[in-house]
């Protein structure tokens, strides 16, 4: 299989492109160095000289607040180039498969969203986004799914995970905000259904999260501490602690609240059901710290970041 895969140095591109290559799969990764998808016309060129049996789409303006203060940019991006790429894919008759969000929905109510549930996003990034999905749906019906995903963690781009793994390591506390749920997706078994339906996919919309109850971000740092504590690999002492959504000035886009969403459907669709985030999360760590039993790790070993 030969896919085409756009944002080849995005945190979920990135891993797509070494896990399909690693597979034995050809791979394009196209990256901003290849075609600046603000460029509709020479993006329409570069998709029509390559050949390709499916185009997959993580590329993305992605940062909310970003898109809030860059609306046109935001909306070129995630919408009008994957609607070039869909009316590729379907002159070409190849499936497409384009990445969403969870910030599609308004996040006002508890409980987790399913795909046909009403999307009514409340930022320029969940709106345009939304509009990505129309667009690719419209113009490629049939071959074109959608994948939204949250909380993606895990490969190589240090994450939320990371960050907390690294700050408690290094025996310094977490603050973690408390008032605002998801579920989180390991990047690992993120590819793995990527695969999947890359091969058989019916098209639609599809979500790609595990499978559990909502999570705040706070829920999930202490998840990781625990985690970290039940493998030996940190003793008792770091704090993980709580903060509310209000305190995070420095955010411009007002984030949805609730947005967790229901992953059965592409669970049933996958050889494997998709397992709960904290069994996902487990694995990960240990994975991370390299199944070693030991009582601290070098906290160097691990690059904080902020996510
Ligand atoms: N990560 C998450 O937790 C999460 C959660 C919900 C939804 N999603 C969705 O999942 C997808 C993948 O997310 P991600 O975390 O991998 O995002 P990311 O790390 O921000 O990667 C996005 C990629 O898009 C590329 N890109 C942006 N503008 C471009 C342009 N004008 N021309 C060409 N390339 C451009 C970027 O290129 P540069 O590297 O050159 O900047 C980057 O490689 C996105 O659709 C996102 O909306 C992700």
């Amino acid at each position: 299989m030969k896919l085409l895969i756009t944002g080849a140095n995005g945190r979920v591109g990135s891993a797509l492109c070494a896990y399909f290559l690693q597979r034995g799969d050809k791979v394009i990764p196209v990256t901003r160095a290849d075609v600046d998808l603000t460029n509709l016309p020479a993006l329409r060129a570069f998709l029509l000289e390559k050949n390709f049996d499916c185009l997959i789409n993580p590329a993305a303006m992605s940062a909310p607040d970003q898109c809030e203060q860059e609306p046109e940019l935001a909306q070129r991006i995630n919408a009008d180039a994957p609607a070039v790429m869909a009316e590729i894919a379907q002159l070409r008759g190849v499936r497409i498969i384009h990445f969403s969000t969870d910030y599609v929905f308004a996040g006002d109510r508890a409980g987790k969203r399913r795909e046909n549930d009403c999307a009514e996003p409340s930022t320029v990034y969940g709106r345009s986004k939304l509009a990505g999905e129309q667009k690719v749906l419209e113009n490629a019906p049939g071959l074109a799914s959608v994948l939204r995903v949250s909380w993606v963690y895990g490969g190589e781009r240090p994450g939320f995970v990371d960050q907390v793994m690294a700050q408690l390591l290094a025996g310094q506390s977490v603050r973690a905000v408390s008032d605002k749920w998801s579920i989180p997706t390991a990047l690992d078994d993120l590819c793995e259904w990527l695969a999947c339906l890359s091969k058989s996919s019916p098209g639609g919309i599809w979500h790609g999260c595990h499978a559990g109850e909502p999570v705040s971000w706070y829920a999930l740092a202490i998840a990781v501490q625990e985690t970290l504590q039940a493998g030996g690999w940190l003793a008792q002492g770091a704090n993980v602690d709580a903060q509310s959504i209000t305190e995070m000035s420095q955010w411009s886009a007002r984030r949805p609240i609730h947005t967790a969403m229901d992953s059965a459907k592409l669970s049933s669709h996958l050889p494997r059901p998709i397992v709960d985030w904290r069994d996902a999360l487990r694995r990960v760590i240990e994975q991370k710290m390299g199944g070693v039993p030991a009582i601290i790790l070098d906290a160097s070993c691990m690059t904080p970041v902020v996510d």
